[in-house]
């Protein structure tokens, strides 16, 4: 299982990442700028988002060029959210995708204008597709605002915030998670399943299996803030701990985070079923999410 969908992976981040400098490299922008977006861009997250979007695209077409501009606008988007992520002002790391952070290699408002301009010209491309139609460009652009946005992992971000130093109940984490990590899982695998041509219902099953899909991946993600290998991750450990943020493994101890992730795992495999998904490639993916190293 594992070899085919880290082929899968693979071959889909290489075609992703070509696509995202091209993308920048090609933009008549002031050259500070630009270094500073591809640095972020170029250096090297794992792609998951995209290929989630590509996967649930696949569940239902063939054909995956008319989902190429919303991953690359995904990526963008979670890109700047990573940048501002880090800043001083929020979660103040160091280290992201195994290199300096944006704002140590760069300065701050630098760091801060690079997300500005991820987060905006996500938008630009999508309306500049010439294989998406009008009606395709604005309900990908509003479900694109809707989950990044102040109703989506901006909310998320900010709540997450809020709730450092004070104890949080299991419901409110949850509401946390599946906002400032769910929202965008929602968006690749609406957009995907819509575009590939997914029927209403079909598309609610798919935005449920993200809202579990979105626990897991920020389960674990708590978990190796406490047990994963900083070279891996290519971020630090204990960034969490030091900012007393409300985790999973601080809420139920790494047993019952574990034991929680297990659950949110079969919740979002009765979803797949009832969505009706025609490949096994979103179920292997869910497993790799949950098992992920870094
Ligand atoms: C990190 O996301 C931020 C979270 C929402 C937990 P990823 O683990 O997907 O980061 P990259 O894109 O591979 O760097
Ligand atoms: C960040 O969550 C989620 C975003 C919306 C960027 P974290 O703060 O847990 O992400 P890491 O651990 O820094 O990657
Ligand atoms: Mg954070
Ligand atoms: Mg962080
Ligand atoms: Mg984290």
């Amino acid at each position: 299982m594992s070899e085919k969908i880290n082929a899968y992976i693979n071959r889909y981040r290489k075609i992703v990442d070509e696509e995202l400098v091209q993308h920048i490299e090609s933009l008549p922008i002031p050259e500070q700028l630009k270094q500073s977006m591809l640095y972020s861009v170029e250096a090297g997250g794992k792609r998951l988002r995209p290929v989630l979007l590509i996967a649930s695209f696949e569940s239902f077409a063939d054909e995956f060029n008319r989902a190429l501009s919303s991953c690359i606008a995904l990526e963008l988007i979670h890109t700047y959210s990573l940048i501002h992520d880090d800043l001083p002002a929020m979660d103040d790391d160091d280290y992201r995708r195994g290199k300096p952070t944006n704002h140590k290699v760069f300065d701050e408002a630098t760091a801060i204008l690079a997300g500005d301009a991820l987060l905006t010209y996500s938008f630009e491309l999508i309306a500049q597709d010439p294989l998406l139609n009008n009606n395709q460009k604005v309900e990908i652009i509003k479900m694109l605002s809707a989950t990044s946005g102040p109703k989506g992992m901006v909310a998320g971000q900010i709540l997450d915030m809020e709730a450092e130093t004070r104890q949080v109940k299991i419901e409110e984490l949850e509401n946390i998670h599946a906002l400032k990590t769910g929202k965008l899982l929602e968006f690749a695998m609406s957009a995907g399943g819509y575009l590939g041509g997914a029927s209403e219902s079909q598309l609610q099953h798919l935005k449920q299996f993200a809202y579990y899909l979105g626990l897991i991946f920020q389960v674990q993600d708590d978990i190796l803030d406490v047990t994963g290998d900083q070279e891996k991750l290519g971020k630090p450990v204990g960034s969490d701990e030091n900012n007393h943020k409300s985790t999973y493994p601080k809420l139920l101890g790494l047993d019952g985070a574990m034991d929680k992730k297990k659950d949110y795992v079969e919740k979002a495999y009765l979803e797949l079923e009832n969505a009706g998904a025609r490949s096994a490639v979103l179920k292997d993916l869910t497993h790799y999410f949950s098992n992920r190293d870094h």
